[in-house]
This record gives C-alpha cells, structure tokens and sequence, in this order.
C-alpha cells in the first residue's frame, strides 16, 4: 500500500467518525489515534491557540512539551504564517523544540476556524523518528484532514 493509498483510507475513515461530533476535543482525539495508527508516525497531536500561547491538547505517542510561545519551534512559527511548515531535518530548524530526542524531521498543519477560516484555532503537529519522511502528498491529504475538523 503507498503513503497515498493509506491516506485515501485515513480521510475517508475520518470523514465517518468525526461526522456530526461538534465537540473540538472529541474530534481531535480520534482524528490523531486514527492518523498515528493508520500511518505509523512517531508523534501525532494538536496543540491548541488559547491565548497567546499552544496548549498541548490530544495526542498519540510519547510525553510532549505543554505550553509553545507565538512564533516559537515549528508549531508557534506554523501559528505564526498561518502555513504549513515541513522540517526533513529538526536539527537545521533554528528554534526547534525537541520534545523528544528520537524526533527528526517534523510536519506541522494549521487548522482554520470554522466561522471565517482565517484565524488559526490549533496546529496538527507530527514528528518522524526518520529523517525527511514528509512531502507535498502529507502536506496534501493533512491540511484536507485539519480543513474538516
Ligand atoms: N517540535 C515542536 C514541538 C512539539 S513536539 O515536537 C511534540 C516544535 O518545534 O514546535
């Protein structure tokens, strides 16, 4: 099965589970349980905009840092742009937070609001144990997966 194949079957399996669920919490749990385990990735979460700041929210994998500046790493920097940033190696990202030393390369999706679709709400953040593991196909089916929750 290629990358692009599981993600066929991830986005439609999410589409089912997440159908008619408003509660942003509820969604964002299974939406990363689903895309971890489907995919097989070394870190799969969201961090949520809660003032100034991200706040760890649900998440598959290892212990994680809580709480990431505006413009801070790669998450506060995808918050910062309102864009996708795709890191094939965290050691040349100036500013990296290395929750955990395994990771090496990263891939981090913003989510828009629902109401104008401008505001960023929350970033879908993934870490590879592997260097360079994402592309323009994760980067594709990720943002269609954050443009439905
Ligand atoms: N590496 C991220 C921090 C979050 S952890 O990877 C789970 C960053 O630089 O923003």
């Amino acid at each position: 099965m290629t990358k692009e194949d599981k993600y066929v079957d991830l986005l439609s399996g999410i589409k089912v589970l997440i159908e008619g669920e408003t509660d942003m919490i509820a969604v964002m749990s299974n939406v990363a349980a689903e895309i971890h385990q489907t995919m097989g990735f070394w870190w799969t979460g969201f961090y949520r905009v809660i003032g100034d700041e991200l706040v760890l929210g649900p998440f598959q994998g290892p212990i994680a840092c809580m709480h990431i500046a505006y413009g801070r790493g790669v998450c506060g920097t995808a918050w910062k742009k309102s864009e996708t940033i795709i890191v094939p190696d965290v050691e040349q990202f100036p500013g990296h937070i290395a929750c955990s030393s395994q990771s090496r390369s990263e891939i981090v999706v913003p989510v828009f609001s629902r109401d104008d679709n401008k505001r960023v709400v929350a970033v879908l953040d993934i870490d590879s144990e592997h260097l360079s593991t994402f592309d323009e196909t994760d980067r594709i089916y990720l943002e269609e997966i954050c443009g439905l929750i």
